[in-house]
Formats: C-alpha cells, sequence, structure tokens
C-alpha cells in the first residue's frame, strides 16, 4: 500500500475522531467523508501513527448510505477546511454515530459493559448551522482568513463558515486582511461580536457578559466558554436533574472556569458549602464575580491536581469538567476518597472519559448514566454528562 493509491473500500463502522473504518488485505485504514455501510473508492493519504494503519480520503461514493446528503459548505471537500467532519451525514445519524463512539470508547477503555444500555445523546438548537458563538481564524500568505485544513497547515480562505453564528459571519466579512501566520479569535457575547488578536502570553481581554437562563456571567472576552450558545443551560439543566433528590450540604466544582456549573448546583441548594477551583487566574476572578452571592463558596485560584493533595474534606457531590486530557489517576483516585453521594463528570472527549471510569470503577464506583449532548453539529465532537455513585 502507497501514497495515492486507489482503492475500493466497504466500510465497517465509525471510529474516534471523525473518521470511519474499513480494512484493505487486513489492514485498517480510515476513511475520511465515508459512512457506515457505505462502499467507496478513497485514495490512501498517509500512514497513521503507529505505521499500521492509513488515512485515507473518499474519492468517489460507490454505494451510499441512505444517512448521506448533500454539504451545504462549499468548503466542505477533500482539499478543503479541515474544521467539520460530517456535513455529508443527515443531523439525526450524526448523533447516532456520536453515541456509537461514545459507547465504544467506554466498553474499550473503560471496561463498561452495560455502556448501550447507560447511554443517550440530546440534540440542542440551533443543531445544524450558525451555531459557534467563537471561531479561531488564521491568516494565509497573503493575509486572508480561514481555517487550517484536515492534516495541514495550508490555510483554506473563507468568506463565511455555516456553523458559526451570522453576527460573527458579519464581522467576518469586514475583517481587514492581517499578516501572514497572524490569528483571530472572533467571539459573540451576549452584547457584541469582537475580535481578538491571539497572541502568545497575551494578558486576557476585558470580560464580556454571557448569559445563561436569565444569569449573566462574566468572562474575559477570550477566555473559556462552552462554544454553543444552548451548552451552558443543557449542562446547567443536568446537572439539576442528577441532584434531584439529594440533600447537597457540600460540593466541589474542580475546572470551574467562571463558575458556571457550580452556580447551577447553588440554585438548588444556595447554603452548599463550595470549593470552586481553576487554574487560570481570570477565570478563577470572575468565578469569584459570578459567585458573590453565595456566602459559602470559596474561589480556589489554584491548579486542582495541588489542590486537591491538600484537602481532607468529603463532599456531597463533586463535578468536574476537565481539558480533553481529563483528570488522570491522582484526581480521580481523591476525587473517589472524597466524594460522599455522586461524582458529575462533564466530558468533552470519550476516550478521556473511559479512562477515568476505569481509575473510578477501581476506587468502588460505577458509571450509572451518560447523558451526551451534540454541542458541535456537524463536527465529531460530542459532550457528555457522566454520573457516577458508589457501586
Ligand atoms: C472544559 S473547561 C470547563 C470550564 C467550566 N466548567 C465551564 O463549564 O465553563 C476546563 C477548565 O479547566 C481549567 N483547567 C485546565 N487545567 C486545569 C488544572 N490542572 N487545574 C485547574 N483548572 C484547570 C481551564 O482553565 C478551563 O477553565
Amino acid at each position: 500500500m502507497n501514497p495515492g493509491d486507489l482503492l475500493t473500500l466497504n466500510i465497517e463502522k465509525v471510529a474516534h475522531g471523525g473518521l470511519c473504518v474499513a480494512r484493505h488485505d487486513g489492514v485498517v485504514v480510515f476513511v475520511r467523508h465515508a459512512l457506515p455501510g457505505e462502499t467507496v473508492e478513497a485514495k490512501l493519504i498517509s500512514l497513521a501513527p503507529g505505521k499500521r494503519s492509513w488515512f485515507a480520503q473518499t474519492t468517489k461514493v460507490i454505494r451510499a448510505s441512505s444517512h448521506r446528503i448533500q454539504p451545504k459548505c462549499e468548503f466542505f471537500k477533500a482539499d478543503g477546511c479541515g474544521g467539520c467532519d460530517w456535513q455529508h451525514s443527515d443531523s439525526s445519524f450524526q448523533r447516532e454515530i456520536k453515541l456509537q463512539v461514545l459507547v465504544e470508547q467506554l466498553e474499550r477503555f473503560g471496561q463498561v459493559p452495560n455502556a448501550s444500555e447507560i447511554s443517550s445523546v440530546n440534540s440542542v438548537e440551533p443543531s445544524e448551522s450558525n451555531w459557534r458563538t467563537r471561531i479561531r481564524l488564521v491568516a494565509n500568505e497573503q493575509g486572508k482568513w480561514g481555517f487550517r485544513k484536515n492534516r495541514s497547515h495550508d490555510v483554506q480562505v473563507i468568506d463565511k463558515c455555516l456553523i458559526a453564528d451570522n453576527s460573527i459571519n458579519d464581522v467576518l466579512k469586514n475583517l481587514p486582511d492581517g499578516n501572514p501566520d497572524d490569528e483571530v479569535l472572533i467571539v459573540k457575547s451576549k452584547e457584541e461580536t469582537v475580535v481578538y488578536p491571539v497572541e502568545q502570553r497575551a494578558p486576557s481581554a476585558p470580560n464580556a457578559i454571557q448569559e445563561v437562563d436569565g444569569h449573566d456571567f462574566a468572562v474575559a472576552g477570550d477566555g473559556f466558554w462552552q462554544v454553543h450558545p444552548g451548552a451552558a443551560s443543557a449542562l446547567s439543566s443536568q446537572i439539576k436533574k442528577s441532584i434531584k433528590g439529594l440533600q447537597v450540604e457540600s460540593f466541589a466544582d474542580l475546572y470551574a472556569g467562571v463558575g458556571v456549573l457550580a452556580h447551577s448546583l447553588l440554585q438548588e441548594f444556595p447554603l452548599a458549602q463550595g470549593f470552586v477551583v481553576e487554574a487560570d487566574r481570570s477565570a478563577a476572578q470572575n468565578a469569584k464575580i459570578n459567585l458573590k452571592d453565595f456566602k459559602n463558596v470559596q474561589v480556589v485560584s489554584n491548579r486542582v491536581d495541588r489542590w486537591i493533595r491538600s484537602v481532607k474534606n468529603k463532599f456531597d457531590v463533586v463535578i468536574l469538567d476537565p481539558p480533553r486530557s481529563g483528570a488522570g489517576q491522582n484526581v480521580m483516585q481523591q476525587v473517589c476518597n472524597q466524594t460522599l453521594q455522586k461524582i458529575i463528570y462533564i466530558a468533552c472527549d470519550p476516550a478521556a472519559l473511559a479512562r477515568d471510569v476505569l481509575i473510578a470503577m477501581k476506587y468502588g464506583w460505577k458509571l450509572e448514566t451518560v447523558v451526551a449532548f451534540d454541542l458541535f453539529p456537524q463536527t465529531h465532537h460530542i459532550e457528555s454528562v457522566a454520573i457516577l455513585v458508589h457501586e
């Protein structure tokens, strides 16, 4: 097998990362822009890491899935934008294959035998287009703005993005050319849509306001905030559901950002004693502002792994929402030992979630349910709320 070879492939199933799995002479091929059940002609692009499997790009659909649709974005093509993965699939099937990936990761890396029974997926409006409230653009050699192509440093110049909010596309239309390799973030907040230069080690941008279910949250304009406009509300209401029936007197919100998840718990239990832990200083400062009405809450500006080593408290509930890499052995061990009732784990990567669930199982916890939310339509990403309880 060599780069450039054209193969006819029967697509078996979806793989993590927005690709599909096929086999050629027993060798696994990860195929882009295909769908499970299809037969496609695909061009081999390169060996995958580990050099035992290949990446390939669909060049012709020989037998199409009934879920295949015509992509709406002109930049969704073999040599085009690397941002979206599933524009060639109808949106309900996108959710189905994301759920398959979640279940597969939980079975494989989490050793959760009943993963398919306890996992589900929901859509959140807007569920197809114009949902992104921030985009990050890079300038090409001529200073024109666009997104990186798939597995490449090349830039696909764009004049609009199908999945971005209309106000972002309006700003993009009038954005003056940059210098080669400049990067900008265009962010929509409650009041305005603003362009931020992305500079190494730049201080945080001034605060913007983001609104969730009638509550305003201060957040640095370029700081972490879920990209889907319905995300914070969907996650908050899932947290509220999962603590119904509990008596929560103490809690910790780890990797807390500006405190939006702690806020949802505090709406139900305003007197709960809580620690809200966030490493980014400006996010922690904003968490203090956002949670100032709750007198029993202490915002800690520290890394979770450092903080948790020094804490002896037990918590009725721990919410954790780590970055893509997950929480890892040490944090999970401490969380398991210090939580009395429920662990609520918010995950943006099913593989990291599965690894952390496996750790929790070693310490006597079991995965009760996983509710996923499709907060990233057209891409392979998915956000999950996993509930862990004592075995
Ligand atoms: C996925 S975000 C979640 C933010 C928040 N829970 C929300 O819903 O908006 C992860 C957060 O963890 C923070 N973070 C990353 N590594 C950390 C660490 N080791 N300790 C504490 N916070 C960390 C990031 O700054 C970011 O705010």
